[in-house]
């Protein structure tokens, strides 16, 4: 699908996405690209940055990948500072590395708790955090004007309670918490933004594949009258929408692009029967008014 968007919206500024070589990721990697930004690419399987490295340069985009664990603080730090080697400045950090599994918290293990923690959480403040350096505003290779971008892709399962994610609610609540906190000190101190994104369902995802298997997607629509699966194209406009100036005035949010299936609830009455139900005890309350006393009447 075309963007709507300009294509030089991002021109001269440099992304670095973890994960970025697959998924919601890539597709952010890509479209960044399209849209002017040099990419940096973080992952921790070779062969993915690879292929995903020359698919972007096929495209005509600056690109280059690093291996690296965003657990490994010496592998955060390494590739932050090869970003800042190869291309001369960071104006933009997408955390969008993520661990997860569907398990039910009787059977997961503590580790496996800390597991997804630690990629999900850890992991991103620890990216931020050897970022800083290069996003605050008059860093290295960047103007004194304005300072750099931070997005977090984090998820909507623990707004409610998610069954067999207890773990990535739990990291995509700190996620969250670190967004907002971000915000606040780096916004006042460097003047950098810190948003988030909360996706949907994504189609042709390794979360999707992972998360909902289509034995599970087919059921989901009876309860979730909302459900609808999203493309990745949706998560990389709204990134592109929030990296660009067109978010300048957005800091701390946590935008949702899941069609309102959070809010979803099975509906419990026909429209029909509300209808005619509501009618008749409107009726009946008229008749006799709640709270009157008969004796009244
Ligand atoms: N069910 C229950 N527990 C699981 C599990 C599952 N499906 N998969 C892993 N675990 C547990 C392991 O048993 C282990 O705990 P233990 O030591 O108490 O047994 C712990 O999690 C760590 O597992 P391990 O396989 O050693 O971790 P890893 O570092 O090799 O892999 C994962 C990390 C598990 C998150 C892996 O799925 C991954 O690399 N994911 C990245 C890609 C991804 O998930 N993408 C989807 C994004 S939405």
């Amino acid at each position: 699908m075309e963007s709507p968007f300009k294509a030089d919206i991002l021109k001269g500024k440099v992304a670095l996405i973890t994960g970025g070589g697959s998924g919601i990721g890539f597709e952010i990697s890509t479209q960044f690209g399209k849209h002017g930004a040099s990419i940096a690419i973080m992952g921790r399987r070779k062969q993915v940055l690879d292929s995903a490295v020359s698919t972007l340069q096929s495209l005509g985009i600056k690109a280059a990948g690093f291996e690296g664990d965003v657990r490994k603080p010496d592998d955060a730090r390494r590739v932050v500072e090869s970003t800042f080697k190869h291309f001369g400045q960071v104006d933009i950090l997408v955390n969008a590395a993520a661990g997860n599994f569907l398990v039910s918290a009787e059977d997961l293990s503590p580790n496996g708790f800390k597991t997804v923690m630690d990629i999900d959480s850890v992991g991103t403040f620890t990216m931020c955090h050897e970022a800083l350096k290069y996003l605050k505003k008059g860093a290295p290779g960047r103007g004194s004007t304005n300072g750099g971008l931070i997005l977090n892709i984090s998820a909507t399962l623990h707004y409610t309670a998610s069954w067999y994610q207890i773990h990535v609610s739990a990291a995509k609540a700190a996620v969250d918490a670190t967004t907002r906190n971000l915000a606040l000190e780096w916004g006042t101190d460097y003047d950098i933004r810190v948003n988030g994104i909360a996706p949907g369902p994504i189609g042709d995802t390794p979360g999707m594949s992972k998360l909902a298997p289509d034995e599970i997607e087919s059921k989901a629509r009876d309860y979730m009258p909302l459900y609808k699966l999203g493309e990745r194209w949706d998560i990389a406009m709204a990134a592109l929408y929030l990296a660009s100036d067109a978010g300048k005035y957005v800091n701390g949010t946590t935008l949702i692009v899941d069609g309102g299936l959070w809010l979803s609830r099975p509906r419990h009455l026909p429209k029909e029967v509300v209808k005619q139900l509501s009618r008749a005890v409107e009726k009946r309350s008229r008749e006799k008014p709640v709270g009157v006393p008969t004796s009244k009447l």
